[in-house]
C-alpha cells in the first residue's frame, strides 16, 4: 500500500482533530504542518508528534514526498492556498466552507479543471455519519416518496470573545457569520439529500452583537431545489440559552418524514415498513464516533471517515466522495444568501 504523506496548513483549533485522524488511518502520516505564526506550529507539531513544522507554505509545496495538502486556515486563505497547491501538482483537501466570496469560490473550481487529475475534496464531515449515509440510502430507494420540504433551525450562543481574534466576525476574513461557520453543515446535509438548490432569498442581521462583528448572528433563507421542493433555513449565535450547539433537520416527503437533532435521527415515520425497522435498528445500536479531539467534542467523530476516503482516493487516483464540486454547491448557496441579503432579491444558483 502506498504511504501517502499529507501537509497540513493552519494550525489552529481544528488542526488536531485533523492531525489525529491521520494517526487513525493506515498508510497515512502528516509529514509537516505550516503555520505564519512559527510558534504555533512548533508548538502543535511537538503536542502531536508530527516530524516537521514551517512557516512557509511554499516548502510544503516544494516537497517532492508530499501528496496531499490539507487546508486549515481562516476562510480568506484557503482559495489562493488551494490554487497554489494545485498548481504545484498536490492534491487538496480543504476545511469548510470552501471561501468567503464567490470569485474565490469560482479561482478553486477553475484550478481544479485546469488539474483534473489531482484530488480535490471540501470537509462537509457530516455526510459520513452513520445515520446521514442510512438515510440518504433511504431516500435514494424512495423511501420517503416524493420530496416535499426540508427544514434546518439552529441555535447557539457564539460570545463576544469568540470574535476576537483576527478573521471572525470580518466580511474579509470569515465572510459572514453564523449561516457560514455553523449553520453550513445543516445546509450542506440538506444539499446531500435534496441535490442541488436552484434559487435562494434570505435576510440577516446583528441582533446581540452589535459593535463586535461586522456580519451576522440571526439569518433566515427560502431556498427552492427542483420540482418545486423547497427548503427553510433559521439560524442564530446570539442565543444565550444555547451554549452548545443546537440543531433540528427535517426531511418531508410524501411517504415519509424524519427528524434529526445532533445528527441523530430522534422522530421518523415510513409508510414503507422496512425503512422505519432500518432506521430503528440503527439508533438501537448508535453510538457516536469518538472525536478525535477529545478537547472539540462539538466538531463530531466523521472527520476519520472523510479523512479515510481522501487518502485512498489520493492512492487509488479517483474522485473522493465528497468532491469539492459537490462542496461548492452548499458553499455558493451560503455565498448568495448574503448576496440576497444586501438586495432582497431570489438569487437564481
Ligand atoms: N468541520 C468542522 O467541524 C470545523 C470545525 C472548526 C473549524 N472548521 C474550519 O476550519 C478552518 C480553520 O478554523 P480554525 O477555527 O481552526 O481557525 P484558527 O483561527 O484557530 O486557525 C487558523 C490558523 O491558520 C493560520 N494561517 C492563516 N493563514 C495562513 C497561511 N497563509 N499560511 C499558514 N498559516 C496560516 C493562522 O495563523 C491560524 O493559526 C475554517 O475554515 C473553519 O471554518 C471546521
Amino acid at each position: 500500500m502506498k504511504e501517502i504523506k499529507i501537509g497540513l496548513v493552519g494550525c489552529g483549533a481544528v488542526a488536531p482533530t485533523h492531525i489525529n485522524s491521520y494517526k487513525q488511518i493506515p498508510g497515512a502520516t502528516v509529514k509537516t504542518i505550516c503555520d505564519i505564526k512559527r510558534d504555533k506550529a512548533a508548538a502543535m507539531a511537538a503536542k502531536l508528534g508530527v516530524p516537521n513544522f514551517t512557516e512557509n507554505f511554499t516548502d510544503m509545496l516544494n516537497d517532492p514526498e508530499i501528496d496531499l495538502i490539507d487546508i486549515c486556515t481562516d476562510h480568506a486563505s484557503h482559495s489562493p492556498l488551494a490554487v497554489a497547491a494545485m498548481d504545484a501538482g498536490k492534491n487538496v483537501v480543504c476545511e469548510k466552507c470552501l471561501s468567503n466570496t464567490l470569485e474565490g469560490l469560482d479561482a478553486m473550481l477553475a484550478a481544479h479543471k485546469k488539474h483534473p487529475e489531482l484530488v480535490f475534496s471540501g470537509i462537509f464531515q457530516h455526510r459520513h455519519e452513520k445515520a446521514n449515509l442510512l438515510l440518504k440510502k433511504l431516500l435514494d430507494r424512495g423511501c420517503f416518496g416524493q420530496i416535499l420540504n426540508a427544514s434546518v433551525y439552529l441555535c447557539c450562543l457564539r460570545p463576544d470573545a469568540y470574535y476576537s481574534d483576527y478573521w471572525h466576525g470580518k466580511w474579509n476574513g470569515e465572510g459572514g457569520s453564523v449561516l457560514i461557520t455553523q449553520v453550513v453543515h445543516f445546509i450542506d446535509l440538506v444539499n446531500y439529500f435534496l441535490g442541488a438548490p436552484t434559487s435562494v432569498v434570505a435576510q440577516c442581521d446583528n441582533m446581540a452583537h452589535q459593535g463586535v462583528i461586522e456580519t451576522e448572528d440571526n439569518a433566515a433563507a427560502l431556498v427552492r431545489y427542483p420540482n418545486g421542493v423547497f427548503a427553510t433555513i433559521c439560524g442564530t449565535s446570539a442565543s444565550a440559552v444555547d451554549k452548545g450547539f443546537n440543531a433540528t433537520v427535517i426531511i418531508g416527503g410524501t411517504k415519509g418524514h424524519i427528524e434529526l437533532a445532533a445528527f441523530r435521527p430522534v422522530y421518523w415515520r415510513f409508510h414503507d415498513k422496512q425503512a422505519e425497522e432500518e432506521v430503528a435498528a440503527l439508533m438501537k445500536d448508535y453510538h457516536e464516533e469518538t472525536p478525535p479531539d477529545p478537547e472539540k467534542p462539538h466538531y463530531g467523530g466523521a472527520h476519520p471517515a472523510q479523512l479515510a476516503d481522501v487518502v485512498d482516493a489520493v492512492r487509488n487516483h479517483r474522485e473522493p466522495y465528497v468532491t469539492v464540486e459537490k462542496a461548492a454547491v452548499t458553499a455558493r448557496l451560503i455565498l448568495s444568501c448574503y448576496k440576497s441579503a444586501k438586495t432582497g432579491d431570489w438569487i437564481n444558483l
